[in-house]
């Protein structure tokens, strides 16, 4: 049964985290965002929603860019580490180093450890409350094999975050329901 909480929202997770990167200036940074979102098929858009506070904002707001990456369920714990760790805090003014994350030579907003990646460039600001919807226009994609079959279908092992900095790991069993089981 249903009890009324109030309004302020919460267990809504299960969910993937997505590690959002950013560049301006020579500054390079990364952080977690829960709040993501798939906008549009055609023309690609991809949406994250990003605190106005977060080091990370003016990057994005600045560059007009920013990358969204998946890591499995392995690098789980550097996922939640670039949630909790904010640049404002980090003497050494580097996040990846201090979790261990490395991005692709040549593509600074790609982790190399990620099994998806979009290159977004920024179209649209849409503040929402207390954070702003960065709308993408997805200007690349990559992905890694290994991570999925010949459908593309995914058949890694993917973190999902369950809110309280709890993760549980994707299994391998499946239920599937085609199209074909509804008629
Ligand atoms: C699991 C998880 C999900 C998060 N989701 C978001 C989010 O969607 N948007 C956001 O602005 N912050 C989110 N945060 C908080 C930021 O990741 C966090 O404030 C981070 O330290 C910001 O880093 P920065 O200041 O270096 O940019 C999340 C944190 C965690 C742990």
């Amino acid at each position: 049964m249903l009890s009324e909480t109030g309004t302020q929202f919460f267990g809504y997770y299960p969910g993937t985290v997505a590690l959002v990167t950013a560049e301006h200036d020579g500054i390079c940074n990364v952080m977690a965002a829960g709040w993501h979102t798939a906008l549009s098929a055609q023309p690609p858009l991809y949406g994250v929603l990003v605190g106005r506070e977060r080091v990370t904002h003016p990057l994005i707001s600045e560059s007009g860019v920013f990358g969204v990456n998946f890591l499995p369920a392995a690098r789980a714990r550097e996922v939640q580490g670039t949630g909790v760790l904010s640049l404002h805090d980090l003497p050494e003014k580097d996040k990846f180093a201090r979790l261990g994350l490395e991005t692709l030579p040549g593509a600074p907003l790609a982790l190399a450890d990620a099994y998806l990646h979009y290159h977004c460039r920024v179209i649209q600001t849409v503040p929402t409350g207390d954070h702003d919807l960065f709308v993408g226009e997805v200007m690349e994609v990559r992905h890694d094999p290994a991570f999925y079959d010949e459908r593309r279908l995914f058949t890694g092992e993917a973190a999902v975050y369950l809110g309280r900095s709890s993760y549980v790991k994707t299994t391998q069993e499946r239920e599937i329901y085609p199209p074909e089981s509804f008629e």
